[in-house]
């Protein structure tokens, strides 16, 4: 368990310099070898402005999450009602550690898939045997068609099957085997059981299928692979990540993933969800707020524009406006588009782009490979962000292999500061993000004022492997949370759990 660090505040500094304008024109065919430019601007005011426009001070943090609590809010009470779809789960009961069998996880949302079985022995004994494979999807599956696709999940689910050990694993007489789906992406959820494809996100693009209820996609392709397995709960990444982290540690109430994608999971009181429309309801229930779609206020540098109008699948979320009487639906999604791991190395690359074409970052010299879109990973982001040498070494040699460009000293430390730009913006909202929820929480129950502590259960490749998108994430939740609240807040890095929070949401709603 990491509990939340309390490192200093970040201080951020938004130097003034003139402003600059670039054109918001979609570029084309870049210039490979630039021409000698007449009065090039300096990367400096460049990076100044840019270092300008993604600024997160507190006061404008603050106000994200304020803005984030209000669209939480106006979710809850209807349908569309704010830029959160505050999508009801239907999970009302968290895994208790009294659940028992053989149950499976099938998990999709990213370019891999994994499948697992979970032999659960109760109370005393939890997981005894756990077994799971993953593949790799084929790109060409990921934009198909929804039979190329879920094919071959239920072949791959087939072959897993057949090569399980009999000894570790006990189906129990007349039982079917029974699932637990991980479907990350979207979902307008009509059961516990069945919900339809709200929108494709992180480069998805399978045809036809908005709309349509997935499990019936999953269940087709079992049966035309003779597989008698039955999908028993549909579940959001963020809904197993929370689920499973609730089976080891009772104070979980939020699961976040930041990852290829982003999103944030929480326990409501369902007397607090006006658009349930039950006079009756109490208790609790699990909110998938698919907080990537928010969007209000946050600032859109042209870097952050151009991506999305570029991307697979531009402004991800929908939102309806009354327009002249017409319903007009615009999609966006924008802070899935700031903070998560998909995203921040293509903004990077932009930058440069921009800094080579209109300037100098590396004299005359544009790099080839700065014109292909999602090139730089973040992964790349944090290798040169990590590099502690006087003369950034790393940096130096990952720009030699990667734009087969020398770059000076200076050039180096611009990268690195266009790096931690992005890299601060994203891990900072992210963190703004976390307050909205933790202090919704509080305001309904009042857990952290009367000291219980409050977990958040946390998953994703960015959040895992990247320290200063952390470092950056937690400092801004100490600082906007103050130290007291904050001091009973557990951040908690729980990786791979989803696959088992959807293997224990299977057995608690088995229909055994
Ligand atoms: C999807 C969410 C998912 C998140 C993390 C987003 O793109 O919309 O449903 O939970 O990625 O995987």
């Amino acid at each position: 368990m990491s509990l939340i660090m309390f490192a200093s505040p970040v201080v951020v500094i938004t130097p003034t310099v003139r402003s600059l304008t670039f054109s918001s024109s979609r570029r084309s065919n870049y210039t490979v070898m630039s021409a000698v430019r007449s009065e090039p601007t300096s990367t400096c005011s460049v990076l100044t402005k840019f270092q300008k426009d993604c600024a997160t001070p507190i006061p404008f943090l603050r106000n994200v999450a304020d803005a984030i609590s209000d669209d939480m809010r106006a979710g809850l009470a209807v349908e569309g009602g704010g830029d959160l779809d505050m999508i009801l789960t239907f999970v009302d009961a968290l895994p208790s550690g009294n659940e028992e069998g053989l149950f499976y996880a099938l998990d999709l949302g990213g370019t891999n898939f994994r499948v697992r079985s979970v032999q659960l022995g109760g109370k005393e004994e939890r997981v005894v045997a756990n077994e799971s494979e993953q593949f790799s999807i084929p790109h060409e599956l990921m934009v198909g068609t929804s039979e190329e696709l879920f094919g071959f999940i239920a072949s791959k689910l087939a072959d897993f099957v057949a090569k399980e050990k009999p000894g570790r694993f006990r189906l129990e007489q007349g039982r079917k085997r029974e699932i637990g789906f991980t479907f990350s992406f979207p979902v307008k959820q009509t059961s516990i059981d069945s919900g339809t494809l709200i929108k494709w996100t992180k480069g998805f693009n399978v045809s036809g299928m908005e709309g349509k209820n997935v499990v019936a996609c999953l269940n087709k392709a079992m049966e035309a692979h003779r597989l008698d397995m039955r999908v028993s709960a549909l579940v959001n990444d963020g809904v197993g990540t929370l689920a499973g982290a609730r089976y080891w540690d009772e104070d979980v109430m939020v699961g976040v993933i930041l990852g290829t994608g982003t999103n944030a999971c929480y326990v409501e009181q369902k007397n607090a969800i006006p658009k349930l429309q039950s006079k009756f309801s109490s208790g609790t229930t699990i909110i998938n707020t698919e907080w990537g779609g928010f969007s209000k206020i946050l600032p859109r540098t042209i870097f952050d524009q151009e991506m999305d109008e570029e991307s697979l699948n531009p402004g991800e979320h929908c939102h309806q406006f009354l327009y002249c009487f017409f319903t007009v639906w615009v999609w966006i999604k924008l802070y899935e588009k700031m903070i998560s791991g998909m995203y921040l190395g293509e903004i990077v690359r932009r930058v440069l782009l921009q800094m080579c074409e209109t300037s100098d970052l590396f004299g005359q010299f544009v790099p080839v490979k700065l014109s292909t879109p999602f090139a730089l990973r973040t992964e790349d982001l944090c290798k040169m962000q990590e590099d502690n040498t006087d003369d950034l070494v790393t940096v130096g040699s990952f720009l030699h292999n990667f734009l087969e460009v020398e770059a000076n000293l200076k050039a180096r430390r611009r990268v690195v500061e266009v790096c931690d730009t992005v890299v601060q913006r994203g891990g900072r909202l992210a963190g703004a993000g976390i307050v909205a929820i933790l202090e919704k929480i509080e305001k309904d129950t009042d857990r952290m004022a009367s000291g219980q502590r409050t977990v958040v259960a946390m998953d994703g490749a960015l959040y895992e492997k990247y320290p200063q998108y952390r470092r950056y994430m937690q400092d801004a939740l100490v600082e906007l949370l103050g130290h007291h609240l904050s001091s009973h807040v557990a951040i908690k890095h729980t990786k791979d759990v989803s696959g088992l929070g959807a293997a224990l949401l299977a057995a608690t709603n088995s229909i055994y």
